[in-house]
């Protein structure tokens, strides 16, 4: 990334936690937990043993990798992969490797909001998959959607992988799919994973994990802010608190301030003003059913063209293709 794109960066971030924090309740956007701190802590909580979905969405792949590959590809004429959100790729390896043992020729393309991310897993595919083509790029989800259409002339399959879109609220998540569906040519893909709605209490334990990783993942934005903006949080002074309503389906984190304090934002010219108790919601992780997933293809423009889930049914990989 150029200096400038860092500053348009720095810029956005320093806006938007002005405008969280000035409003009633506070918010933080949860884009914001990623920087090479926030990589690191996303990466352990994935190693958890409560954060079930990454396995879930690896078993996954492991168990269906033939028949996924087919339906992108029936007739075996050859597809670029893009993937949005690439992070390490662990996942996606699985296939990957499985269409190199087929001599498929296939260009991957991850795109990461994470520089660190895409430069990591270049170079780990560069050894790993020395004969894989890849072209990584570094964007934002809606921001990437704009390049999307000119990456290839080939047929695409979209990867949106982890459950990211789960960060959306319904709305904002068809506002996404229809731009995606925007860009996408007639015989393109969208390969999209949505965690399923399951016991609370399971949803419940894979935000509040026993060794605390989460609330440090949860508090790096308050890092952030004070690395990047000046600001002087007490960490200390805020607890993780998560919340989970099997009615719509809905996780939610906030950061809790434990006592009322203010704090200074100095790059912002900014105090920031807590009650005791008062919150700040950060992140939304949204579960899913059948039925919801078809509404939001449906609203986007899309049709279910086939679905794979893990023996627990926890989590579901949905294809999607544009409706005619
Ligand atoms: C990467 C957005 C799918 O919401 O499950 C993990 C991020 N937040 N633990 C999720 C996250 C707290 C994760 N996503």
């Amino acid at each position: 990334m150029n200096s400038k794109d860092q500053n348009v960066l720095v810029c956005t971030f320093g806006k938007e936690v002005h405008e969280g924090l000035t409003s009633f309740p506070k918010y933080l956007s949860s884009k914001f937990f990623y920087d090479e701190v926030g990589d690191k802590l996303f990466q352990q909580i994935m190693d958890l043993p409560e954060y079930y979905l990454t396995n879930a969405e690896y078993d996954i792949f492991q168990l269906h990798k033939t028949n996924i590959i087919q339906s992108f590809d029936f007739n075996k004429n050859g597809f670029d992969l893009v993937e949005l959100g690439a992070g390490d790729g662990k996942k996606t390896k699985v296939i990957l490797n499985e269409l190199l043992d087929q001599k498929y020729p296939v260009i991957y393309h991850p795109i990461d909001i994470s520089e660190n991310a895409i430069n990591g897993l270049v170079k780990n595919l560069a050894l790993e998959l020395p004969d894989l083509n890849v072209k990584g790029q570094i964007g934002e989800y809606f921001e990437v959607l704009d390049r999307l259409q000119h990456i290839s002339d080939r047929k695409k399959v979209i990867m949106v992988l982890g459950s990211n879109i789960g960060n959306l609220l319904h709305p904002r998540a068809i506002q996404f799919l229809k731009k995606l569906n925007g860009v996408m040519h007639p015989d393109d893909l969208v390969f999209i994973g949505f965690d399923q709605k399951k016991h609370p209490q399971k949803v419940l334990d894979a935000y509040n994990d026993q060794s605390g990783v989460t609330a440090a993942f949860n508090k790096n934005v308050l890092t952030r802010i004070n690395k990047e903006l000046g600001g002087n949080f007490n960490l200390d002074a805020f607890i993780h608190w998560e919340v989970y309503d099997p009615e719509s389906g809905t996780a939610k984190s906030y950061l809790v301030s434990t006592k009322k304090q203010t704090v200074d934002i100095d790059c912002l010219s900014l105090q920031v003003h807590f009650e005791a108790w008062e919150s700040v919601h950060t992140e939304i992780s949204q579960k899913y059913d059948d039925d919801t997933v078809k509404w939001l293809a449906e609203e986007s423009g899309f049709e279910i063209t086939g679905s794979f889930t893990d023996d627990n049914k926890y989590y579901k990989n949905y294809v999607f293709k544009k409706s005619e």
